[in-house]
């Protein structure tokens, strides 16, 4: 079956975050937007037919996962990662970000550091900070064109009271898919240091041109029990909505700590959409996934040939995974003190400002592709204009 991903959905008027706040965000709604990461691509019918089918039943009351899914995470696992878990390993989560709350509780105490490699993902930030730890960054080097761990660094900053890493791998913004030696020499620095490795892997399948995702805990047993790994099908799938992930933990005790976390916060149970939404995902939707990365591929690839033609001075990471597009103003006439304000203004375009993702990111935006062709075009001729009156904007 071929998936039509060219297809204009319309989204506004669904209490949808991206389109509905960006008064709120942007201080206008006439910017197209292309910030918080989800998809404008159709949740995939396989589904939306699943939930459906589930509410059919009118009773919505406290709901066990339904049977098979956990199997259906393993054969993806294998098929997909090449990595072997055991079904025992998962453990619900109310989505990753709050999983990483609960880890954060479960295993440091007030006052110890928590490292993070900046620019990253920002919430973990707040995930850190609001429950009384604190951040140790180890920020990412710039090296070709693309970010690089700074393990030196790392090296040089970690003490008694470092003891958690927030991985990010596939890694947003920078859309790095990080290499075995890469997560190996990083994860071997952990197990020495006594440093437990939280690994979102949520970007896992979402991996273009060639480049292969490797789980963290897949490198070798000692790792494997010094990591947890936190997962969802919603990045994936498009179903961020529905609030539901899971994190597949190796170690006996670290399990049984997590589980025990989890029920502190009353967190075990899921929400039936959602796990509906999971089982369907890995069940069947190998066939979709592909056709989604062979899309966003395309997609990315227009977007590089357009900045070459056509905006040489803005430098684009292209990303190896994620459908996030990580883009570097530095060289532009524009003033990075200016350059929200212009992309909003002169672009209309609404994206995720560098600077939230650390200072690291100042003079970057970050550029959500997973859209319909023809939205994207838009989006960069959009830009093309916007810098027809950049040097007009300057002097104002
Ligand atoms: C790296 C990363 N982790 C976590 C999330 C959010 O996950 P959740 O909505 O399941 O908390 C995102 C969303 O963009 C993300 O990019």
């Amino acid at each position: 079956m071929k998936y039509n991903f060219d297809e204009i959905i319309d989204r506004q008027k669904t209490d949808s975050i991206k389109y509905d706040l960006r008064k709120l965000i942007f201080g206008r709604e006439d910017v197209l937007p292309m910030w918080v990461a989800d998809m404008d691509f159709k949740t995939p019918d396989f589904i939306i037919e699943s939930i459906t089918s589930r509410l059919n039943h009118p009773v919505l009351g406290y709901t066990l996962e339904p049977s098979g899914m956990n199997d259906v995470i393993v054969e993806w696992m294998k098929v997909r990662h090449g990595w072997d878990i055991r079904k025992e390993w998962i453990v619900a989560g109310p989505a990753v970000v709050p999983s990483m709350a609960i880890l954060v509780h479960a295993f440091t105490d007030p006052g110890d550091d928590i490292i993070v490699q900046k620019p990253v993902y920002f919430p973990f930030f707040r995930t850190i900070t609001n429950h009384g730890r604190n951040i140790l960054n180890n920020p990412l080097k710039a090296k070709n064109g693309r970010y690089v761990m700074d393990l030196d660094d790392l090296l040089e900053k970690i003490t008694p009271r470092t003891r958690m890493i927030f991985l990010c791998s596939p890694h947003n913004p920078g859309g790095r898919v990080w290499t075995e030696n890469e997560l190996k020499s990083l994860a071997d620095i952990c197990l020495k240091n006594n440093i437990l490795i939280v690994s979102d892997e949520i970007h896992a399948d979402l991996v273009l041109f060639g480049n292969k995702h490797i789980p963290t805990a897949s490198l070798n047993e000692e790792i494997a029990k010094n990591t947890i790994t936190c997962m969802s099908s919603s990045k994936t799938f498009n179903t961020a909505g529905l609030a539901t992930a899971y994190v597949i933990v190796s170690d006996l005790k670290k399990r049984r700590i997590y589980k025990d976390k989890l029920n502190d916060f009353h967190l075990n149970i899921g929400n039936i959409a959602g796990l509906y939404a999971q089982e369907a995902a890995y069940r069947n939707g190998a066939e979709w996934l592909d056709q989604l990365l062979n899309y966003i591929e395309g997609n990315i690839n227009c977007l590089e040939d357009y900045m070459q033609k056509n905006l040489p001075e803005i430098k684009i990471m292209k990303p190896e995974g994620t459908y996030l597009v990580w883009m570097d103003f530095r060289d532009t006439k524009i003033n990075p003190k200016k350059l929200k304000k212009f992309i909003i203004d002169e672009a209309q375009l609404g994206l995720s400002d560098g600077e939230l993702f650390g200072e690291e990111g100042y003079g970057f935006q970050r550029l959500n592709a997973a859209c319909p062709r023809s939205i994207l075009k838009k989006a960069l001729e959009g830009l093309s204009r916007a810098f027809l009156n950049a040097k007009k904007y300057e002097e104002k």
